[in-house]
């Protein structure tokens, strides 16, 4: 086990490329196993999270190699297993992607129930909605899903609310299913779109109705073949670093960004006062030293909103605000544990229910489930700023919570520690030497 020693106060200066987006590899990893030929992805991200998907694919049948440092061919022509390896399925939530491919392919998978970020309870009911939908019989014994189908076939699925990897799931199980598949309420997220995109380059036949871009159409298809794609960028690793900037008081160009994929971010950025400037695929923020930054409300949404991942940084830039803030997370349930976390490095915030906000609680507001009797979640902060932060001793809870304790160590007065640094390794790729070329001190050391 690793922690991070931070010496902060140092304005972040440089350029730093941004890796490809870990929430479409993952599923592109996936998508793999619905064809025998082979499938090369380009702009992989090396993160452990993508090598645990490569690790089930693998154990599944799949031929994997790097052909050089970001592309990865793989291919499944000889796939002998349709169970997901408890040891690895458990490690991470994205292994339920694995659903899709292996039934649409196989007819029958076995899977654990899946793991990932402590971030609320995240059921899969929506997926298995879904399985039945397109005619599957899905068993659930001793925390174990058994999941067989003879031939999946086209139905209408709606999502009452929006979930991304359950519409990837969707999509995925639909492509070589008998007939058409129509979702509507579809996420839309862009990550979505990129799956789309190498499905087709695959030969899927899949349109997102482009008057009501929350539908979308799959005409099953009968096999699909090889392809190659480069994976877009990530949005999260992107605003990772827009933030780092703004907190440090710095100037840093983000290289290889979709900027139009982060308007609900710079929206915001650009109501708090930070400078930024978009040319083609680059995006440069800084903010100049005595800029003093206004207060802005934010609500987490599914895309084109301002999304549930930018939250927990965001709030380190509230913190340096000029008053009150108020971050609204809808999409997970407890988003805020890392709060604890950040009190202790001198910020001021509340962690609130709505009504303690002064806000009615609507459950049909929020993406995740609620039953009646349950307590009112705490997802706001009221953040007071500014606040000047101080060096302190920091746990990592998740990944995101993660980046943004490490964010407050860079923007504080002296010397942090972070132990959690695997929850980091998870989904940012190098991140503490990109971090270390943009001038931080940042630095890995083991945990005693
Ligand atoms: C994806 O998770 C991302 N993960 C998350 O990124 C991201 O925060 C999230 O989408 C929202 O954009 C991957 O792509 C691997 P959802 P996903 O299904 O698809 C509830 C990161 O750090 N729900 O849209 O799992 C769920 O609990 C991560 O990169 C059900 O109740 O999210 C949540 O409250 C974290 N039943 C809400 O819906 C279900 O069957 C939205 O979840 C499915 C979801």
């Amino acid at each position: 086990m690793q922690k991070f020693l931070i010496e902060g106060g140092i304005p972040l200066k440089g350029q730093v490329q941004i890796s490809g987006a870990k929430n479409a590899a993952i599923k592109m990893v996936a998508a793999s196993l619905l064809t025998s030929d082979e499938v090369v992805l380009e702009n992989i991200p090396r993160i452990d999270d993508v090598g645990v998907i490569v690790e089930i694919v693998e154990n599944l049948g799949v031929k994997t190699e790097f052909l050089d440092e970001h592309t990865l061919g793989l291919r499944a022509d000889e796939v002998f297993s349709s169970e997901v390896p408890h040891s690895l399925g458990v490690k991470s939530r994205s292994s339920v992607i694995t659903i899709g491919p292996l039934l649409a392919r196989f007819g029958e998978v076995t899977i654990p129930e899946p793991g990932g970020c402590r971030i609320g309870l995240r059921p899969i009911d929506r997926h298995l909605m879904v399985l039945e939908k397109l005619g599957a019989v899905v068993s659930h014994k001793g925390g174990v899903y058994k999941i067989s189908v003879p031939r999946l076939k086209g139905a209408e699925i709606n999502f009452d609310k929006n979930t991304v990897m359950g519409t990837e799931n969707a999509i995925l199980a639909s492509v070589l299913a008998e007939g058409e598949t129509v979702i509507t309420n579809a996420a839309e997220e862009p990550e979505v779109d990129d799956l789309i995109v190498l499905l087709v380059k695959m030969g899927a036949r899949i349109k997102r109705d482009e008057s009501e871009s929350r539908r979308i159409v799959v005409e099953g298809v009968r096999e699909l073949a090889g392809a190659r794609h480069r994976i877009l960028p990530d949005r999260n690793e992107a605003v990772t670093f827009a933030v780092a900037a703004a907190a440090t008081r710095g100037d840093v160009t983000l290289t290889d960004v979709r900027p139009l994929d982060l308007t609900a971010f710079l929206a915001k950025l650009e109501k708090m006062g930070v400078g930024f400037d978009i040319q083609k695929q680059t995006l440069r923020v800084w903010l100049e030293e005595g800029t003093a930054l206004e207060p802005v409300d934010v609500e987490s949404v599914p895309h084109p909103g301002f999304m549930t991942d930018w939250i927990q940084p965001f709030c380190i830039l509230l913190a340096q605000a000029n008053g009150v803030s108020l971050a609204h997370e809808t999409i997970f349930e407890n988003r805020f544990s890392f709060v604890d976390e950040l009190l202790k490095a001198g910020a001021k915030i509340e962690v609130l229910t709505p009504s303690e906000a002064g806000i009615a609680f609507d459950p049909g507001r929020y993406g995740f489930e609620w039953l009646e009797g349950d307590r009112e979640p705490k997802v706001l902060a009221r953040v007071h700023g500014p606040t000047s932060l101080f060096g302190s001793r920091l746990a990592i809870p998740d990944l995101r919570a993660g980046a943004t304790l490490i964010l407050a160590a860079l923007a504080a007065e002296g010397q942090s520690e972070t132990s959690g640094v695997e929850h980091i390794d998870r989904g940012y790729e190098n991140f503490d030497e990109k971090l270390r070329n943009l001038g931080a001190k940042i630095e890995r050391a083991e945990l005693e």
